[in-house]
C-alpha cells in the first residue's frame, strides 16, 4: 500500500505543509478576537498549557496514524484498528472528522473571503486616511452585503478546490516554501512598528499579565477548543498529511517546530492588534470584526501604508489558502477511499461546503435572526461548535486510539522515536491529554 500514496518531495516541504495546515486565519484573526473576548492574558495562558499538554502530544499521535495507514484517514482507520484487533468502528472516527473539517471550511471560506475584499479594498487605497470609526462602518456595511459575502466566498472555494483537484503536493509545495517566512516577517515588522506606538505597553500587559479571577470553565472551554483549531489537530486533517509523510523523518521534532511556529505568529499578529486598540481606544471584545477593523487603522499610520496593507492581506489569504487546502484534503480522501475519482470528490466537497457556507454568509444579513440553536446564528454555531467540542472530541479519540488500540511496536515504529521520548509521549497522551480533555468537554455539557 505504502508505495501507491505519493510522499513529501522533502523534510522542509512536510514541516511547510503542515505549519500550512496550522498558520492561518486562526492564528491571525481568530486569536486575538477570542482572547479579546475572553480575558486576554489568562485566556493566553491556559491555551498555551493547553498547546503543550493536549494539541501537540494528539498532533503527534494523528499524524503517526497517518503514517502508520498510509491511505485516507478511513481507510487507515479501519486497517489499523483491523490489524490490532480492535472495532472496525475506529472508522466513524474518520467521518467524523470529515464532517467537522465540512463545517469548519464552510465558515473558514465565508472569512477568508472577507480578506478577498480587504486585499481589493487596500489596493484601491480605500483605508487611506480614513478614521477608526469610518473603516469600523465600513465593515459593517460589507458585513450587510449578502451579495458580496457570497462571491467572496464562492471565489475563495473556487481557488481552494482549484488546488485540491489538482493532488496536494505538487500544489502545496512550492507555495509554502515562499509563503510562510514572508508572513512571518511582515509580521515581525508589524510588530516592531507596535512596539513604537502609545498602544504597545497595554498590549502587553492585556496579553501577558493573567488576572487569575478571569478564569472561567467558558474561558478553558474555548482555550481548549483554540488549542486545537490552531494546531489544525482533531480532525484527522493531519492524518491525511501525516499519510504522505517520509519514513525517515522524526515526527516528534516536526510536531515540535509547527506548534513553536504557530504560536509565535499568534503572538505577533495579537501584538500588532492589541497594540492598535489600546492606542485607539477600540473594544477587545468586539468579536469577529477585531482584525478587519484594527489592521487597517495599523498600516494605514505607516509609511506606504496601503502597499503594506496589501501585502498583509494578500499573505494572510495565501495562508488561509493552505489551511483551507487541508480542511478539503479529509474529505476528499474520504469520497477518493470510497471509489470516486479525485475531481469529482472535489467537486462534491466544493458544492457541500458552498451550500453551508451560504448560511454563514448570510448570518449577517438575511439570516441574521435565524438562531436555530442556543439563540445563536449559523456563523455563531460553526464557528464555536465545531472548533471547541467536535476537534477536542475527535483529537481525544484519535489519541485513544493512537495510544491504547494500536500495538505499541507499530506506535513506536511511526512515530519514529523508539527510545525515552517515545514513553513521554505515550504517558503524556494516556494520563494527561485524554483525562484533560475528557474532563474539559464533559463540564461544558454541564
Ligand atoms: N489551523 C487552521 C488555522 O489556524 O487557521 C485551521 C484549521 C485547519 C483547523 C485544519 C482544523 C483543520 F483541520
Amino acid at each position: 500500500m505504502s508505495e501507491t500514496l505519493e510522499r513529501w518531495g522533502s523534510r522542509r516541504a512536510f514541516i511547510l505543509a503542515v505549519t500550512g495546515a496550522a498558520v492561518g486565519l486562526g492564528n491571525i484573526w481568530r486569536f486575538p478576537y477570542i482572547a479579546g473576548e475572553n480575558g486576554g492574558a489568562v485566556f493566553l495562558l491556559v491555551y498555551i498549557v493547553f498547546v503543550l499538554l493536549l494539541g501537540l502530544p494528539v498532533m503527534m499521535a494523528e499524524i503517526m496514524v497517518g503514517r502508520a495507514g498510509r491511505r485516507g484517514p478511513i481507510q487507515a482507520l479501519g486497517a489499523l484498528a483491523a490489524e490490532a484487533g480492535g472495532s472496525r468502528h475506529w472508522r466513524w472516527l474518520g467521518a467524523f472528522g470529515a464532517f467537522t473539517v465540512f463545517c469548519i471550511l464552510s465558515f473558514y471560506s465565508v472569512v477568508s473571503g472577507w480578506s478577498i475584499e480587504f486585499l481589493v479594498a487596500s489596493i484601491n487605497g480605500k483605508f487611506s486616511g480614513a478614521t477608526a470609526q469610518e473603516i469600523g462602518a465600513g465593515f459593517d456595511a460589507f458585513l450587510a452585503n449578502p451579495g458580496l459575502l457570497v462571491f467572496n466566498h464562492t471565489l475563495f472555494l473556487v481557488m481552494t478546490m482549484g488546488v485540491v483537484a489538482a493532488g496536494i503536493a505538487k500544489g502545496l509545495e512550492r507555495l509554502n516554501n515562499l509563503l510562510m517566512p514572508l508572513l512571518y516577517l511582515l509580521l515581525v515588522t508589524l510588530a516592531i512598528y507596535a512596539s513604537t506606538t502609545e498602544g504597545f505597553v497595554p498590549a502587553l500587559v492585556w496579553l501577558f499579565k493573567p488576572s487569575m479571577a478571569l478564569i472561567t470553565p467558558t474561558v478553558i472551554l474555548h482555550a481548549m477548543g483554540h488549542a486545537f483549531f490552531t494546531l489544525a489537530v482533531g480532525a484527522c486533517a493531519l492524518m491525511a498529511y501525516g499519510a504522505y509523510m517520509p519514513d525517515k523523518q522524526s515526527l516528534p521534532k516536526a510536531a515540535a517546530a509547527v506548534a513553536v511556529l504557530d504560536i509565535s505568529v499568534a503572538l505577533l499578529s495579537g501584538i500588532a492588534i492589541f497594540a492598535v486598540v489600546f492606542a485607539q481606544g477600540l473594544d477587545p471584545t468586539q468579536g469577529p470584526g477585531l482584525m478587519f477593523v484594527t489592521l487597517p487603522i495599523a498600516f494605514s499610520e505607516l509609511p506606504w501604508g496601503a502597499a503594506w496593507l496589501s501585502v498583509f492581506f494578500l499573505l494572510l489569504l495565501l495562508a488561509t489558502w493552505t489551511s483551507a487546502i487541508n480542511l478539503a484534503e479529509p474529505m476528499v480522501a474520504t469520497l477518493q477511499g470510497a471509489g470516486m475519482k479525485r475531481v469529482k470528490a472535489t467537486m462534491a466537497v466544493a458544492l457541500g461546503v458552498w451550500l453551508m457556507g451560504l448560511l454563514s454568509a448570510l448570518s449577517f444579513s438575511s439570516l441574521a435572526d435565524f438562531r436555530p440553536f442556543l439563540g445563536r446564528n449559523v456563523f455563531e454555531l460553526v464557528s464555536s461548535i465545531p472548533p471547541d467540542i467536535f476537534l477536542p472530541l475527535g483529537g481525544m479519540l484519535i489519541a485513544v486510539f493512537a495510544a491504547w488500540v494500536m500495538p505499541r511496536e507499530k506506535a513506536q515504529e511511526a512515530l519514529g522515536n523508539s527510545g525515552w521520548g517515545f514513553y513521554l509521549w505515550l504517558n503524556i497522551v494516556r494520563w494527561i491529554a485524554i483525562p484533560m480533555t475528557f474532563i474539559v468537554l464533559l463540564s461544558a455539557l454541564f
